[in-house]
């Protein structure tokens, strides 16, 4: 005979399931903490801690449904403040931090966006990753975009200007924001590689219509991977965050209807996980004083240096904003920046050159295969099937000379935070060693 259902009053088949099992627990903290340099002594008595913890709780590494205080949200909380912004988006890369920036703006097939001819390659190829044209502009003594070219580039077609604050330096924003002002077009900051630098006491990402940083392990805060869009646009940020997170899963009414056209549209995943979230938390904290560190070291290297003529240092557009990471020197010609920068290497300075015709780099325009061969993803040919074909800018190796020639006249002295004053003397004098044999 069939018990009575629990429906009608028979006793539940299913009284009590075990406790949900957590998804990430002592192994996974194991092999985190294997990731760190610890003395054998050291490991075998975490080892020994890992083991006697019985009851070990694992943690929940998605930042929404989180029943603990999520680190992404702290990580988000704490930028904002150290930039001054109202919105800040934590994302898994800059490259995902511009495309949701791009799609927040609207940017889509038929538009063109500026962006410099000096920069890492993601800051055009999300250009394209959003089906628009990547429009290249020149960039100046200063490394980064060259105000005058950029407006002789903007064409009806324009929607935004991507600047980038090239090796930790501003950008000359008070011109580009003008441009972008008179134009009413969108002027999103590229701040991958300048975290902490700032603009006539503005913090670099704040300035624009939006601003997106990198924390991948080479920028100067980082998560491993890991990226922010930050603005002070409510709209804006309300639709960066649909983009980072397929189809607005998570906003604060998930199936509720559209509150304003726009707010509903297929995006895709970018989210920052909790474990990105933690490092970048730390990371965050310790950013002023990196950042004074850098400033120290490049002024302690900077004010020692003694030029012979015909060899500058790199103009700054607010050399207060500077972030620091490296000193670039311009020399007089390619031979000699050839020669002295192999000197320097030999000296035990920490240089490279910028531009060698013979080695691809994808931080200069000229080698962007991609985009100066117009390739396409698929058969729509997206996104230069958007644009009449008359239409479509000309790319060409050699179409931003200056680019090439400051590049290839530069070389780049890294500097890091850590550096001692005895660190930065003695990197100053190797400099002005061979800068003084310079014939
Ligand atoms: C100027 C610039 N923009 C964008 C990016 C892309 O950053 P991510 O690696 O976080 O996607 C980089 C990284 O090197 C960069 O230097």
């Amino acid at each position: 005979m069939m018990d009575k259902l629990a429906l009608d009053g028979g006793a539940k088949a299913v009284e009590k399931l075990g406790p949900y099992p957590a998804k990430i627990g002592r192994e996974e903290l194991a092999e985190l903490l294997s990731l760190w340099e610890f003395s054998p002594a050291s490991r075998k008595k975490l080892e020994a801690v890992l083991r006697s913890e019985k009851n070990l709780r694992g943690p929940h590494l998605f930042r929404y449904y989180n029943p603990k205080p999520s680190k992404v949200a702290e990580a988000e909380k704490a930028f904002a403040k150290y930039l001054g912004v109202k919105h800040v988006l934590a994302v898994n890369s800059c490259t995902s931090a511009l495309i949701a920036s791009l799609r927040a703006l609207g940017v889509g097939a038929g538009d063109e966006v500026i962006v410099p001819a000096y920069t890492f390659f993601a800051t055009a190829a999300t250009v394209c990753a959003s089906n628009a044209i990547p429009v290249i502009a020149d960039v100046d003594d200063t490394l980064t975009l060259d105000p005058r070219d950029v407006e002789r580039k903007i064409t009806p077609r324009t929607k935004a200007i991507t600047v980038v604050h090239m090796r930790g330096m501003p950008a000359q924003m008070d011109q580009l924001l003008a441009i972008a002002r008179k134009h009413k077009i969108a002027l999103i900051e590229d701040v991958a590689q300048a975290a902490g630098g700032s603009y006539k006491g503005k913090m670099l990402g704040s300035i624009g219509t939006m601003g997106c940083f990198s924390f991948d392990y080479y920028k100067i805060l980082n998560s491993g991977e890991g990226g922010f869009v930050v603005t002070n646009d409510q709209w804006l940020y309300t639709r960066a965050q649909s983009w980072h997170d397929t189809a607005a899963c998570w906003r604060p009414d998930r199936y509720g209807s559209e509150r304003r056209e726009g707010e509903l549209f297929c995006g895709e995943n970018y989210r920052m996980s909790e474990l990105q979230g933690a490092v970048a938390v730390a990371q965050i904290r310790k950013a002023s004083s990196y950042l004074k560190g850098y400033r120290q070291n490049k002024r302690r290297i900077a004010q020692a240096l003694e030029l012979p003529k015909g060899v500058s240092l790199q103009r700054v557009a607010d050399p207060k904003g500077d972030a620091g990471i490296c000193l670039i020197l311009f020399m007089p010609d390619i031979q000699k920046t050839k020669w002295a920068l192999q000197a320097m290497q030999a000296e035990g300075v920490p240089a490279g050159g910028i531009y060698d015709q013979k080695v691809k780099d994808w931080h200069i325009y000229a080698y962007w295969e991609h985009i100066l061969g117009r390739k396409a993803v698929a058969s729509d040919g997206l996104p230069w099937s958007g644009v009449p074909k008359s239409e479509l800018p000309k790319y060409d190796p050699k179409m931003c000379p200056q680019c090439l020639d400051y590049l290839s006249r530069a070389i780049m002295i890294d500097i890091q935070w850590a550096y001692s004053a005895r660190d930065c003397k003695a990197i100053a004098d190797g400099i002005n060693k061979v800068l003084g044999a310079l014939k």
